[in-house]
């Protein structure tokens, strides 16, 4: 098993800067990379308030909050990650971006370091082709907010080793996560049930079966989740949802994974949900809008 002291971590967004607060939080030294400074800073800016929100709550000391972010270097560059035994990548969900880094990033590391992917639906065998070394190349896939969500999915690709899966399981543990298993299959567990679930909600907006407000209701309250779909895909970000539904219906070829025609309107539209400020509700006030 490779021992993971350092963690590298590419792309500082919702889900990277996410993966480094935990980690840091468990222990391990973090470099958080961006394309650039600016971005890899923002990133831990941002882990920076939830740790003094956690602090203010009493959750945790500032000791300990000081020392979580102690542990994490924000960097513009990849070279800094050739000191890191495990690098998860977190960037946006697109193969060839993701690709490319590997393809950069691959080269930098030591033998033994173990190259992660936190793609949520791309196969991890395909994607093993641009690492350095399958054997080493395992899908490790966090959900939002990562501090609060208690799952890891594990994917395996056709080459990935028993030791790879073996060292991430420990560092799942650590972390104080649970782990399931997945063979690379399109979606993996989660999303392959999730995405249906949140087009088909997009769906029914679009055919005028109900408005925003009532789909979430109905589904908050009628299934019992925290959030209704709607709401759930503005905040895991509406153009990762139609990547998500793309890679389902482009590997399978079945039909019924076929995105929403209003979830593309709004993609088009620059409408990502949250982070754009605008989805199926509007953010720019103190409380969300419903768009429809
Ligand atoms: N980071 C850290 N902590 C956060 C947080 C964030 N972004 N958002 C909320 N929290 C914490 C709050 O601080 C609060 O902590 P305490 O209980 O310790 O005070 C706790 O979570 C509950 O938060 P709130 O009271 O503000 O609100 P809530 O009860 O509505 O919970 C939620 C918020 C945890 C996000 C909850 O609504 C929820 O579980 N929603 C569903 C999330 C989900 O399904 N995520 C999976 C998305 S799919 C995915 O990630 C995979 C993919 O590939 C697309």
């Amino acid at each position: 098993m490779t021992d993971i002291r350092t963690v590298g971590v590419i792309g500082a967004g919702q889900m990277g800067a996410g993966i480094a607060q935990v980690a840091a939080q468990a222990g391990y030294d973090v470099i958080l990379s961006d394309i650039d400074l600016p971005r890899a800073e923002k990133g831990k800016a941002g882990i920076a308030k939830l740790l003094a929100r956690a602090v203010e709550k009493e959750k945790m000391t500032q000791a300990d909050a000081d020392a979580a972010l102690g542990r994490i270097e924000a960097v513009g560059d990849i070279a800094p990650l050739a000191r890191a035994q495990l690098v998860i990548e977190a960037a946006t969900e697109r193969e060839d971006i993701k690709r490319t880094i590997f393809g950069n990033v691959g080269p930098l590391l030591a033998k033994d370091a173990i190259l992660a992917s936190n793609t949520s639906s791309i196969p991890i065998t395909r994607l093993a082709q641009a690492a350095p070394d399958a054997a080493r190349f395992v899908g490790v896939h966090f959900f939002n907010p990562v501090p609060v969500m208690g799952l890891i999915e594990v994917i395996r690709g056709l080459g990935t080793s028993p030791e790879t899966v073996a060292t991430i399981e420990a560092f799942a543990q650590r972390l104080g996560k649970v782990v399931v298993h997945a063979f690379d299959a399109p979606g993996f567990i989660v999303n392959r049930v999730l995405m249906p679930m949140l087009n088909e909600a997009i769906f029914a907006l679009g055919e005028g079966v109900a408005g925003v407000v009532d789909i979430d209701t109905g589904i908050r309250l009628g299934l019992n989740h925290p959030m209704g779909p709607l709401t759930l895909a503005d905040f895991v970000g509406l153009d990762t949802c139609l990547e998500i539904c793309k890679v389902l219906l482009t590997s399978t070829g079945d039909p019924k994974y076929r995105p929403a025609p209003l979830l593309v309107k709004y993609v088009e539209a620059g409408w990502y949900g949250r982070k754009t400020g605008k989805g199926f509700y509007d953010y720019s006030g103190p409380e969300p809008v419903p768009t429809r």
